[in-house]
């Protein structure tokens, strides 16, 4: 009998994924909340057949040189910055990731950042806790009115699609700057830096790559309104945060609202927690109980697809198949 294919888990995963994949292969999930130490990680792969990784797992080049039977690496996300797939593509390994499950609930989080940002919402809330609210006052928290402001959707993928469908529902003018092909996508295509100058609220959702990684930094943040906004849902590292602290506290921008930083968790001490009109959240873009089910879901199939040696039905790398 041929032996079952061994598979490293790098963390407890929602739903019942799991449970499926240890029906055709060995699972060994990492336990505990946190993530495998870089060398532990490596050790666990190095003698699995298949890795289901998580966007805190370094997959680097050497990780994978020194896996000698790895046939799959499958990310639990749509994002798979954390992988060196040129590594993984020399070697003939597919790398799967979680594409379109994530698009309603990242989009829904970055409109809540949004309304957060704007309405002034986290900190409307730590008044009413502290115990400062007297009365109704018509200088009381006044933030930005939605309707009618200008959204710039940095990103004209899914979610940023998913983005101004939620902005039309508000009656914002919608515009935005994208790498890709943008076809049919609503609002006014713009150069990033004519999108910086012309939004309300600038809105991020790129992948993390060599070219956007940074993208935002001194230079974009005095080019945007000093009544603007920014979001991001998408990687920290597109924006140089040393820079949006100074940004908020000198008040070249009005506001942010992140759901990501770099790194995360943001290390105490990092001027970023101490800046004023900014809401921060523990990149939870896509933490819904259905969404994160599916995304599980989907690695597993990606996974187990690759080892019964079919093509991974989300695969970033399709050069492995020729
Ligand atoms: C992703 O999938 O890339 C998100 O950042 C986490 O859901």
């Amino acid at each position: 009998m041929t032996p079952r294919p061994r598979v490293f888990v790098t963390r407890t995963l929602p739903g019942d994924a799991v449970d499926e994949l240890a029906r055709h292969a060995e699972a060994e999930v990492w336990p505990g909340g946190l993530p495998p130490p870089y060398d532990a990680l490596a050790s666990h792969v190095a003698g699995a057949d298949a890795v289901i990784c998580l966007l805190t797992d370094r997959i680097d080049a050497a990780l994978i040189a020194g896996a000698p039977r790895l046939r799959a690496i499958s990310n639990v996300a749509v994002g798979y910055d954390n992988i060196d797939v040129a590594a993984a593509t020399a070697r003939g390994i597919p790398v799967g990731n979680t594409p379109g499950v994530l698009t309603e609930a990242t989009a829904d989080l970055a409109f809540a950042l949004i309304l957060a940002a704007a309405r002034r919402i986290s900190e409307a809330e730590r008044y009413v806790r502290d115990g400062r609210w007297r009365t109704w006052d018509p200088n009381l928290l006044l933030g930005m009115e939605l309707h009618g402001a200008t959204i710039g959707i940095v990103g004209m993928g899914k979610i940023g699609r998913a983005v101004a469908r939620r902005a039309a529902g508000f009656g914002m003018r919608i515009v935005y700057a994208s790498r890709g092909d943008a076809e049919g996508a609503p609002g006014a295509r713009m150069p990033l830096d004519a999108l910086l100058r012309a939004a309300d609220i600038v809105t991020l959702h790129a992948p993390l790559t060599d070219e956007t990684r940074g993208m935002i930094g001194e230079h974009e943040l005095r080019s945007m309104k000093p009544a603007a906004l920014l979001i991001n849902t998408a990687r920290g590292a597109m924006v140089d945060q040393a820079a949006l602290a100074r940004a908020l506290n000198e008040g070249w921008i009005a506001g942010a609202g992140l759901d990501v930083a770099d790194p995360e968790p943001v290390p105490a001490g990092d001027p970023l927690l101490a800046a004023p009109n900014l809401v921060l959240l523990p990149h939870i873009g896509s933490a819904t109980v259905a969404t994160r089910t599916r995304m599980a879901a989907m690695a597993v199939e990606n996974c187990l697809a690759a080892l019964r040696g079919d093509r991974m039905p989300h695969c970033v790398n399709p050069r492995v198949y020729g």
